[in-house]
């Protein structure tokens, strides 16, 4: 790159400037770097979460205008929360609970339905109860997954309540148009809920392996989906789409 291109990209505007940004789940991982990226470009941003003291601390971590701790599967505190915002809101970025791994056989019909449904619902309730409040051209965008989409036996439902979401998102972005809903699919990203499922030397396994067979050699971070995130927000033109981002995890095994 010359240095006459250099001085040309440093002078653009921030591309969130005067905006407002919401995080639901937004205290760590993947929400918490959208914010911090947000904030990068200029938006104000709101974080929800259910532990008050990591909200607290993520909220000083990035300067946040607000933040309500609350459980977002709970639809009343979630109506609650954006009834009680003071401005409109511009984008919203739906993180929140990660899946459950458990054997179809040992599913009972409620945990089915729950698992088949959560993101949905959730989805859902956001856009029921933030559309009132959006900016014509504003985005909502949901988290799903690369790797359900391979079937093992390891994944039980997961499998199946990945594959609901693009259509499901792209049938919201007709209902709720203008407001643009997308849909982030993440292979194995290195936020805490990940770090959840390892033992410490397991965790440093995975990541060695994923940077021997990645086809980018290196782990993805939050920080790769928040830059994804924040171009759907700001990149009109996008909506009712599903937009992958796993280093090319989904095509190696
Ligand atoms: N990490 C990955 O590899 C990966 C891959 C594909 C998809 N995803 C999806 O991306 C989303 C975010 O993942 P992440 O890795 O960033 O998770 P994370 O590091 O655990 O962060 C999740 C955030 O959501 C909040 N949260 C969780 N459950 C909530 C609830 N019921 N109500 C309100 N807030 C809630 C958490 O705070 P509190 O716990 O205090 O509530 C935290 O702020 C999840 O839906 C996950 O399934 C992740």
């Amino acid at each position: 790159m010359t240095t006459a291109t250099n001085a040309v990209s440093s002078r653009r505007e921030p591309e969130l400037l005067g905006q407002t940004v919401v995080l639901i789940g937004g205290s760590a991982g993947i929400g918490l770097e959208t914010a911090r990226r947000a904030r990068g470009e200029g938006a104000d941003v709101v974080l929800t979460g259910r532990d008050p003291e990591r909200l607290e601390r993520a909220a000083r971590d990035v300067d946040a205008r607000s933040t309500a701790a609350f459980d977002a599967t709970d639809a009343a505190a979630l109506k609650r929360f954006f009834d009680g915002l003071a401005d409109p809101i511009d984008h919203v970025l739906v993180t929140g609970p990660g899946p459950s791994y458990v054997p179809l056989l040992e599913m009972d019909a409620d945990q089915v339905r729950q698992a088949l449904g959560d993101h949905v619902v959730l989805g859902l309730e956001v856009a029921r109860a933030a559309a009132g409040r959006m900016r014509p051209g504003g985005s909502l965008t949901f988290m799903g997954g690369t790797g359900g989409r391979k079937i093992s036996r390891d994944l039980g439902l997961a499998s199946a309540a990945t594959a609901v979401l693009p259509p499901f998102t792209a049938a919201l972005a007709l209902e709720l148009a203008p407001v643009r809903v997308n849909l982030i699919a993440a292979g194995f990203v290195d936020t805490p809920l990940s770090a959840s499922y390892f033992s410490a030397d397991g965790l440093e396994a995975r990541r060695e392996e994923l940077r021997t067979t990645l086809p980018i050699r290196r782990v993805v971070g939050p920080a790769d989906v928040a830059a994804l995130a924040v171009a759907l927000m700001t990149n009109t033109a996008l909506t009712g789409a599903t937009y992958d981002i796993d280093g090319g995890q989904q095509f190696v095994s």
